[in-house]
């Protein structure tokens, strides 16, 4: 990988001579100018519809009199936004649910390519904001609630993105994940709980060798992100040796001339707190040459590495949305559909079926996600209903209805050999919540608005409820499709019906994959990567209108454990139309090399992909851990009644806990216990025990 060492190795002494060179020569005003974006101009002259986004703009405005070229911006998430249709893959949260790295790191080449044909030289597409609440509006732009995975994951999306020498930027630094205040929430919390549950994740990423950080617009312990010293300097440059620049979050990111000195370098989309301001701040003696020196260092150093790799291959548009990419996004929407229950209700039987009715409005909608920054325009895309009409063709009489009237609806179904409910949500309920065009009702539960935001609760609209529970009621042979970005309460309906699938925001080819899953085509493999609680009451406390907020170490799986509360649906739960059983663990370690494994049988009689995963647990720790965290997951494709050894690798590293005191990352002398298994729903009398050796606690590790 050409940039894996870019945070990890000392920038290289040819480039840092150059740029000595190039500050002597830059005049401040230039300088200054290389710190703020020229995105102002561009969306009011060039902008269809009102539409940021709709090809990439300066976000760092280069020096045109030493040739030095603009970062050129585009986000996002979910593919390259542009007004060229570009291939629209499933939201981050469904690639999530694959558990499945080296696809990830395919789909980031996708987008690096199709970002190089579209002249974008600096990528808004890595999002690992941690999902501390599933209430999270934005939570389909990020890959759920655990460290590891949001680590394993952004650093696959950011070798993939940055294969084509494009420059990743990893998004939100740090602790977002409250949508409707995010530009004024004031987010407590401990050092520790920083360390070890909300920075992990941009670590792994930046370690990845990741070229550029996007600060976040909240504040963090009384500081906004963008002018928060302790995240961009004393952390992220300072204790991880990060090497690259830091531009703030659009529009409403940066608050002043003193973030410069906090340690940002880039004031984006415009130069407005920046631009002509941080001049005269320089001039004035209140911010010092010496931090401008060190942003357009950074920013040269990144830009000149990039620049000068030389690229794998050459880029066209007709790299757009081309047959390679799109089927990238078809197996990721295979891969990423989670079973949730099936009482003998799926796979939908061809030969047997003849007349199926899809009941409600999302199966005939195109729905890819929220209408925000992530946004894409693919050239076409397959909704539920398209999927299954091409699918079955003419063997199976497909009766739809957009369940308005339940009554009308419920005569449908009666009809119907079986039924599919499609319900969960668009960009309406949730997603990027974009001011001004806000339409909040805080006293209706149901309350719909039209600019996504939080979700006040999390459950489906109670329309959407009482259709499910009255067509499960109705018949016996009832499958829901839920389409949504993160956790969708089921209780009030789940025991109506006979299987749930989570089949997410799921991308142009979305339809294809779902109808594939439901007649079997495809055997379901996908796993939570969050959990579903049996009550709201279990998750930590989420308030959409919250301006202050702590957080605390605890949420998702490691709450409800240290809770001894069950989850209805666990991280990492998934069901397939096979079955797994898995051995007990075994546990070894070879000088500072432990290997976890186990042997996973398919007892079931399909080929079939499961994702096993392996935890650590903390059993005698006297400093507080949770009761276990993931530490490994591996999908792998078994032929029925075939077994095989999953094993996990992990370093005395991923044992540590962070010592505030000394300020280090240090390894208890315990035992530790190790789980392999399916879900997070682990069995403790599966588990493996090592005792650590007593020089694995004198360990020093890089901050
Ligand atoms: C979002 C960022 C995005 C930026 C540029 C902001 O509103 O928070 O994630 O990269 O817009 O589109």
């Amino acid at each position: 990988m050409p940039f894996d060492d870019f945070n990890t190795a000392k920038p290289d002494p040819a480039i840092e001579a150059e740029v000595d060179g190039l500050l002597q020569n830059l005049t401040l005003e230039e300088k200054v100018h290389m710190m703020s974006g020229h995105g102002f101009h561009y969306f009011f002259t060039q902008v269809d519809n009102r539409q940021f986004g709709q090809r990439a703009y300066a976000a760092g405005s280069g020096c045109e009199r030493l040739g030095i070229e603009p970062l050129y911006f585009s986000d996002g998430p979910r593919g390259v936004r542009h007004k060229e249709a570009t291939t629209c893959f499933p939201v981050p949260m469904a690639r999530a649910a694959t558990f499945d790295l080296d696809l990830e790191e395919r789909i980031g080449k996708a987008m690096g390519i199709e970002a190089r044909a579209l002249g974008v030289t600096l990528s808004g597409s890595i999002c690992i904001n941690l999902l501390r609440h599933p209430g999270w509006g934005r939570a389909q732009e990020t890959y759920g609630e655990d460290p590891y995975q949001l680590g394993e994951f952004g650093a696959a999306l950011c070798r993939g993105v940055q294969s084509h020498n494009v420059i990743a930027t990893v998004k939100h630094l740090a602790v977002n994940s409250v949508e409707n205040t995010r530009f004024k929430i004031d987010v407590n919390v401990d050092e520790r709980t920083l360390r070890e549950v909300y920075l992990p994740h941009f670590k792994r990423t930046l370690d990845a060798g990741c070229g550029s950080v996007m600060s976040a617009y909240n504040k963090v312990n009384g500081e906004y992100c963008a002018h928060n010293r302790h995240l961009l300097t004393d952390i992220l440059k300072g204790d991880w040796g990060f090497n690259g620049f830091v531009h703030s979050d659009w529009v409403l990111g940066v608050h002043g001339v003193d973030a410069a000195e906090a340690g940002l370098d880039i004031e984006n989309p415009e130069g407005v707190k920046f631009g002509a301001k941080l001049v005269a701040a320089v001039n004035d003696g209140s911010v010092s040459a010496e931090a401008v020196d060190q942003a357009v260092r950074r920013i040269l150093r990144t830009q000149m590495r990039f620049d000068r790799a030389s690229d794998p291959r050459e880029y066209s548009t007709e790299d757009l949305a081309c047959e390679e990419h799109v089927a990238l996004a078809r197996e990721a929407a295979e891969k990423s559909i989670v079973l949730l229950k099936n009482d003998g209700v799926l796979p939908f039987d061809r030969e047997r079926l003849s007349t199926l009715a899809v009941i409600g409005q999302l199966a005939d909608v195109e729905n890819l996600g929220d209408k925000g920054s992530s946004r894409v325009t693919p050239p076409y895309s397959v909704t539920i209903l398209d999927g299954l009409r091409k699918l079955v063709g003419a063997d199976v009489e497909i009766l739809f209805d957009d369940g308005s009237d339940l009554e009308r609806t419920a005569a449908v179904a009666s009809k119907a050999d079986a039924v599919l409910c499609v319900a969960g949500f668009t960009w309406k309920e949730e997603g990027e919540f974009i001011p001004g065009d806000e339409a909040l009702d805080d006293t209706d539960p149901n309350r719909r608005s039209t600019s996504g935001g939080d979700r006040y609760h999390l459950r489906l609209t109670s329309e959407d409820e009482a259709l499910i529970a009255k067509i499960g009621a109705a018949h016996g042979k009832v499958a829901v499709a839920l389409v949504g970005g993160s956790a969708i309460m089921m209780n009030a309906w789940q025991d109506d019906v006979g299987a749930i699938a989570m089949t997410w925001y799921s991308g142009m080819e979305g339809g294809t994959a779902i109808a594939r899953m439901l007649f079997g085509d495809c055997v379901p493999s996908g796993k939570l990567p969050f959990t579903v609680p049996k009550d709201e009451a279990d998750l930590p406390f989420f308030d959409p209108t919250a301006l202050e907020i702590e957080y605390g170490p605890l949420h998702g799986y490691t709450k409800l454990d240290a809770e001894g509360i069950e989850a209805a649906y666990p991280f990492g739960f998934g069901l397939s139309y096979s079955q797994f059983e898995y051995s007990a663990a075994t546990v070894v370690h070879a000088g500072d090399e432990i290997v976890v494994e186990a042997v996973v049988t398919n007892s079931g009689s399909l080929r079939a992909d499961e994702i096993a995963q392996c935890y650590v647990g903390f059993p005698g720790s006297e400093v507080g851990r949770p009761v276990k965290l993931l530490r490994g997951f591996d999908r792998i494709t078994l032929d029925p009644g075939e077994s095989v050894t999953a094993s996990f690798t992990i370093a005395p590293r991923d044992l540590a806990y962070y010592d505030v005191g000394s300020k280090s990352w240090r390894i208890e002398n315990i035992r530790y216990a190790f789980y392999v298994a399916g879900s997070s729903r682990t069995d403790g009398d599966r588990a493996a025990y090592l005792d650590a050796p007593s020089r694995w606690s004198d360990l020093s590790f890089r901050p």
